[in-house]
């Protein structure tokens, strides 16, 4: 059984999954770091050289192999609900859990360099948020609010988890 966090871009996925799969003794698979691994290049470069489509398809693929992983807490990118296909699959392989983070706290929160989509920009940023919120809202078994305290978050979510 995995658990599947899913999100926006600086929602938090990266940082309470890893101290989840500590807490709950889960290996740890950021699916961005996968795709840079696996094809030599950084998530901003593909962005730039080979376009969002085809970033896309290669973040589908990767949702698929990560559905063969066990006993993993998998940090999707942001975007990975866009495709049908490869959200399904890993949904099929434990609990989806949306880490629902109000765009003004992903704001104050996050570094956006090497974000291509977001580029520090509130209204892009809350754009993409209005878009894809029911897409989160519709695979997520589980969601987890964190607009608190992220400690409190990550507690909250070893207990329902548990
Ligand atoms: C994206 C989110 C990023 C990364 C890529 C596209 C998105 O991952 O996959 O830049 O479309 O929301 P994080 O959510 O881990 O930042």
């Amino acid at each position: 059984m995995n658990i599947i966090l899913i999100g926006m871009p600086g929602s938090g996925k990266t940082t309470i999954g890893k101290s989840l799969a500590l807490a709950l003794e889960m290996d740890f698979r950021d699916l961005d770091c996968i795709i840079e691994e696996e094809t030599g290049r950084s998530i901003t470069d593909i962005f730039r050289e080979s376009g969002e489509s085809y970033f896309r398809d290669l973040e589908e693929e990767v949702c698929m192999k990560a559905s063969l992983l066990e006993n993993t807490v998998i940090s999707t990118g942001g975007g990975a609900v866009l495709r049908q296909g490869g959200i399904t699959l890993l949904k099929g392989s434990g609990k989806v859990v949306f880490l629902d983070t109000p765009v003004d706290t992903i704001m104050k929160r996050t570094d956006f360099s090497g974000r291509p989509l977001l580029k520090d920009d509130a209204s892009r940023i809350r754009r993409l948020y209005e878009e894809r919120i029911s897409l989160y809202r519709s695979y997520a078994d589980i969601v987890l609010d964190n607009s608190g305290n992220p400690d409190e978050t990550l507690k909250n979510a070893v207990n329902i988890l548990d």
